[in-house]
């Protein structure tokens, strides 16, 4: 399925669009998410070559504001007119970078070509904290075009086909977007899996397996010891999985660490939990360094914090564990009723390994 809307009446008869003045304002808000099975390489459009598993998040999100009017019947249809504004500052590089997104969809939304569109976003984390925003943004960018799809072609008309098609546009701007367009979801899957009824490539989807109580409520609080952006972007990432010589190894692994994980969050099994989310992030960072070229993308600080966190889960037997993104910020997780203790911890132990002292507490989102 590529939800192409080219068949659509609208365009088989004369263009209604170009003969109605439509305009509106449409505003979507998208969460981050963070990954605990991994996305690590991909093959054909945007295809992930394992299944993922991510906890939503509540604090980190993006804002998107789509003002749209029709062109006028003078104008060409064969050219996206956009105007993008980040975090109130109009911002050339992410206007040519949303620009090549959108006329990469031109062919199969044509629609996109009919309307002058001005776009405003906004992060609720500050940008200069080296978390990645593209998830959140570009899933809050593709539910504002399915807004917009719906409102000029009156399509999308059921919810579930509505966030599968958002989920799909937003895969195609970054792959782990696609687990970010349901906002009220603690756990989202993408990529088709035995173990998941109805799991697909194309979009990701809710997760409604049993999730015990514990969590629910799961914390995130993110530690930022690096501010920089990433020495390696995604792309290349992924693109250095195709000629490592543990990829067959990695997405076999991710397979059985996800049947593992399915049934700790059933159970409420916290010790499996975290054998799992750690040995994902471990893995992450090890394909990373044996890739040619290899790339570290952890700080020392990031190494320090993590020997910290698990002696002091050793020593305390509280389940706080980590995971990484493919970056050397480090997402510390931890049940809500250890909440004192574990903020304490951060505060009088990790913190000093914190860019400027900086963290950001977050939640899986519900
Ligand atoms: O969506 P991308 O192409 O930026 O890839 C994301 C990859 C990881 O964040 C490392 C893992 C994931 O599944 O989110």
């Amino acid at each position: 399925m590529n939800f192409s809307v080219t068949d659509n009446d609208f365009f088989k008869e004369t263009s209604l669009l170009t003969k109605e003045d439509k305009k509106g304002i449409i505003t979507h808000k998208s969460p981050s998410n963070i990954a605990l099975i991994k996305y690590w390489g991909k093959h054909g459009i945007q295809l992930p070559n394992n299944p993922s598993l991510s906890f939503t998040l509540t604090n980190a999100f993006t804002e998107t504001k789509l003002d749209f009017q029709t062109k006028k019947e003078s104008e060409s249809k064969a050219v996206i007119s956009l105007e993008f504004w980040f975090e109130g500052q109009k911002n050339e590089k992410f206007e040519q970078k949303i620009r090549k997104f959108l006329e990469s969809l031109l062919p199969t939304q044509p629609f996109l070509g009919f309307v002058h569109l001005q776009i405003y976003s906004q992060n609720s984390f500050p940008h200069s904290a080296g978390i990645a925003s593209s998830a959140s943004s570009m899933a809050a960018l593709a539910l504002c075009l399915c807004d917009l799809e719906k409102n000029l072609l009156n399509t999308l008309q059921n919810e579930e086909e509505f966030y599968q098609k958002a989920s799909f546009l937003a895969r195609l701007g970054s792959g782990s977007a696609a687990r970010s367009v349901y906002s009220n979801i603690p756990i989202t899957t993408w990529g088709k899996t035995e173990d998941i009824k109805d799991s697909s490539d194309l979009w990701a989807n809710p997760y409604i397996l049993p999730i015990h109580d514990i969590f629910q409520n799961y914390q995130d609080t993110i530690l930022i010891v690096s501010a920089e952006e990433k020495s390696v972007s995604s792309r290349a990432g992924h693109a250095l999985m195709e000629n490592n010589p543990f990829s067959q190894t990695r997405y076999q692994l991710a397979h059985s660490n996800l049947q593992k994980l399915i049934l700790a969050l059933e159970k409420g099994d916290t010790e499996t939990f975290i054998e799992v989310v750690e040995n994902e992030a471990f893995v992450l960072h090890a394909l990373m360094m044996c890739s040619s070229p290899p790339f570290i993308l952890m700080e020392t600080g990031t190494l320090s914090i993590i020997k910290k966190i698990q002696k002091y889960r050793q020593e305390t037997t509280i389940p706080i564990c980590f995971t990484l993104d493919a970056g050397a910020n480090v997402h510390v997780l931890y049940p809500k009723k250890y909440e004192n203790e574990c903020i304490n911890f951060i505060d009088n132990d990790l913190k000093p390994f914190c860019f400027e002292g900086k963290y950001l507490l977050d939640k899986v989102g519900s």
